[in-house]
C-alpha cells in the first residue's frame, strides 16, 4: 500500500506595500505619475497606488505599462523601464491579498525628479513663442511648432534638449531640423499657431529625427568629440504631440542646445532605411497582415549611437538586425507591439560596432485587418505611404559615426565629456607614501568582471591582484601588500573592457 502525504508548500506571505510595492512604483511609474506629469492620475503615495489598485494590478499584468516597447530580452537600451515577471506577479499578489499597507518606516525613497535642464546651462534655449491652446475636446493633437534658433554660423552640438512648457499634456515631441524653408508656407496655411500634421512634418526636412523626446527618457550629450550640426537660417521644426485633454489647456515649450566649444571632429549623421530599402512597393492591402523587410549593405565600419523605428498605426512590429560577412549577427531592436503613443529613440547603452560589408535588415509587419483596434478605417482600406493619420510609413532611423577603435566603450551620458563606462571612479590610495598594506577602493556604477592589478611607471602590468573577478554596484575596498614591491612609483589599476584605470601611488621601503 502507497500512502500518499500531499505537502503543500508554505504559502509566501502577502507582499505589502511600504516594503514590496512602493520601490516598484517609485522606481517605474511616479516619474509619469505625479502631479503635473503626463500620465492621467499620480501614483505617489499609498492613498494614490490603492485608489488605482486593480489598474496598476490590469495595466502591470498585461505589459501595458510601464510603456517600454522594445523587447529587453533581444536588446537594453538606455533608460529601459520594464518590470521584472517577479515584481508583476508581486503587484498581482498584493492586490489579490487585500492591498497590505506593511511599516511605513520601510517606504522606499522618492528618486529624485529634476525640475530644470538635466544637463546645464544652455547656449541657445530655442522656444515656441506664443502659447499654444489645445482643445479639450479628449482627442490627441499633432502640431508642428517652426522655430527659429537664430544660428549665424555652423554651430557644433552637442546635445539637444527638449523641455516641456506643460508636462500634464506633452505626450511626446519629434524634434527636425531643416534649413529649406519648406514649413514656412504649410506654416502660413494654418490659421493657427503652427501647423496640423500627423507622421511627419509634411515633407522631407533636412533632419526628420534630430532628437525625440517622450516622458521618462534622459536627455544626453553626445560622446567627447561627437555632435551633430545646425546651419545658419535652419528651423527648428518641434512637432508636439498633445495628448487627449477635458479641458481647454496651454503650451509653451522650448529646446535646449549645448555647443561644442571645440571644433568636434565626430559628425553624428542620422540616416534611415526606408521604402528605398523595400524590394517590393509599399503598400497595404485591406484585410490582410503584411511584412515588408528591408535591407542595407554597411560599406565601411560605423559605430551606432541609437535606433528609431516609425510607423503610424497599422504598423504591429519591428525586427531590427545586421548580419557580418562572416555571418554573425547582431540584434538591433524587436518590438512586438508598436505603439504609436510610445515611439522613442531606443539609445545602444555603449555603442554598437557594425563592420564594413554587414548586412542590415528593417522587417515591419502591418495589420490591416479590423481585429487591429488602431486601424484608422472600418472597413479596412488600401493605405500607402504619407504623413497623415490613415497613412502608414516605414521607417528606421539610426544615429551613426564612423567607427573608431574604442567605441565600444562609449555611450550617450548626461555628464559632458566623460567616458561613462561602468567604473565611476578609484580612491586615493591610503597610506600614500606607502609600506606595508594599503587600502585601494574603487567605485562600479553597474556590477562587472575586472581585473585589477600593479603597473610600473612605463604602463607596463607587474603583477595581477585579481583576474575577471566579478565586483557588485558600488565602492569596493581590496587591501594589498606592497612589501614585495621596491621603492618607486606605482599605479594601481582596473582594466575593464580593454581600457585601464589608474590610480598612482609612491612605494617607500
Ligand atoms: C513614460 C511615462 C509613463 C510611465 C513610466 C508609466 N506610465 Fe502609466 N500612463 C502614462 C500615460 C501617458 C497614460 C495615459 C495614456 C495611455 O493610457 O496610454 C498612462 C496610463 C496609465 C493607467 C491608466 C490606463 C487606462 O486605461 O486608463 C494606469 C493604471 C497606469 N498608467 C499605471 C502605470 C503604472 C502602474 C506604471 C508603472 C509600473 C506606469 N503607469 C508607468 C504614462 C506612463
Amino acid at each position: 500500500m502507497n500512502l500518499v502525504v500531499k505537502v503543500e508548500p508554505p504559502k509566501p506571505p502577502t507582499p505589502t506595500y511600504y516594503e514590496d510595492i512602493s520601490p516598484i512604483i517609485y522606481n517605474h511609474c511616479t516619474k509619469c505619475h505625479r502631479t503635473g506629469e503626463i500620465g492621467p492620475m499620480p501614483l505617489s503615495n499609498i492613498s494614490e497606488v490603492t485608489a488605482y489598485g486593480a489598474m496598476v494590478k490590469y495595466v502591470t499584468g498585461i505589459k501595458y505599462m510601464p510603456p517600454w516597447k522594445a523587447d529587453p530580452d533581444y536588446r537594453h537600451f538606455l533608460d529601459e523601464n520594464v518590470l521584472t515577471d517577479a515584481e508583476i506577479q508581486t503587484i498581482a499578489d498584493w492586490y489579490d491579498g487585500g492591498m497590505p499597507a506593511g511599516d511605513p518606516l520601510n517606504e522606499a525613497a522618492m528618486p529624485n525628479f529634476p525640475t530644470g535642464s538635466v544637463l546645464g546651462t544652455p547656449d541657445v534655449v530655442v522656444s515656441m513663442d506664443q502659447m499654444y491652446a489645445h482643445q479639450g475636446t479628449n482627442q490627441d493633437h499633432y502640431q508642428v511648432f517652426v522655430l527659429d534658433p537664430g544660428v549665424t554660423q555652423v554651430e557644433e552640438v552637442k546635445a539637444i534638449e527638449f523641455r516641456a512648457g506643460n508636462a500634464t499634456i506633452c505626450h511626446h515631441a519629434v524634434i527636425g531640423m531643416d534649413t529649406t524653408n519648406q514649413a514656412d508656407a504649410l506654416d502660413a496655411a494654418d490659421p493657427a499657431y503652427g501647423y496640423e500634421m500627423y507622421g511627419g512634418f509634411g515633407f522631407s526636412p533636412t533632419e526628420f529625427a534630430y532628437q525625440i523626446w517622450a516622458p521618462g527618457q534622459t536627455p544626453r550629450f553626445f560622446p567627447p568629440g561627437m555632435s551633430k550640426k545646425i546651419y545658419p537660417n535652419s528651423k527648428i521644426l518641434l512637432q508636439m504631440h498633445y495628448a487627449p485633454s477635458p479641458v481647454l489647456d496651454y503650451d509653451s515649450s522650448h529646446i535646449n542646445l549645448f555647443f561644442a566649444q571645440t571644433a568636434a571632429p565626430r559628425y553624428v549623421q542620422t540616416v534611415w532605411m526606408s521604402q528605398a530599402h523595400l524590394t517590393v512597393p509599399f503598400q497595404i492591402p485591406p484585410d490582410q497582415v503584411v511584412s515588408f523587410k528591408g535591407s542595407y549593405t554597411v560599406p565601411v565600419d560605423v559605430s551606432l549611437l541609437s535606433i528609431m523605428p516609425h510607423a503610424h498605426l497599422v504598423g504591429k512590429s519591428w525586427l531590427a538586425y545586421s548580419v557580418s560577412s562572416q555571418g554573425d549577427t547582431t540584434q538591433l531592436i524587436k518590438i512586438d507591439d508598436w505603439d504609436f503613443n510610445y515611439q522613442y529613440r531606443y539609445a545602444f547603452q555603449n555603442l554598437v560596432k557594425i563592420t564594413a560589408g554587414s548586412t542590415v535588415y528593417v522587417e515591419a509587419t502591418y495589420d490591416n485587418t479590423s481585429s487591429n483596434p488602431t486601424n484608422p478605417n472600418s472597413p479596412p482600406q488600401w493605405v500607402f505611404f504619407g504623413d497623415n493619420t490613415a497613412d502608414e510609413m516605414f521607417y528606421c532611423f539610426f544615429d551613426y559615426v564612423p567607427y573608431q577603435a574604442g567605441d565600444e566603450n562609449l555611450q550617450l551620458s548626461t555628464e559632458e565629456g566623460e567616458l561613462t563606462v561602468p567604473l565611476t571612479k578609484i580612491y586615493p590610495i591610503f597610506p600614500n607614501p606607502a609600506n606595508g598594506n594599503i587600502k585601494m577602493g574603487f567605485s562600479l556604477a553597474e556590477g562587472e568582471k575586472i581585473t585589477l592589478g600593479i603597473y610600473d611607471m612605463s604602463g607596463k602590468r607587474i603583477e595581477i591582484i585579481e583576474k575577471n573577478k566579478f565586483y557588485p554596484k558600488g565602492r569596493s575596498t581590496i587591501d594589498y601588500n606592497v612589501s614585495g614591491l621596491a621603492s618607486g612609483t606605482y599605479f594601481f589599476g582596473i582594466r575593464y573592457r580593454g581600457q585601464d584605470f589608474t590610480e598612482k601611488f609612491v612605494v617607500s621601503q
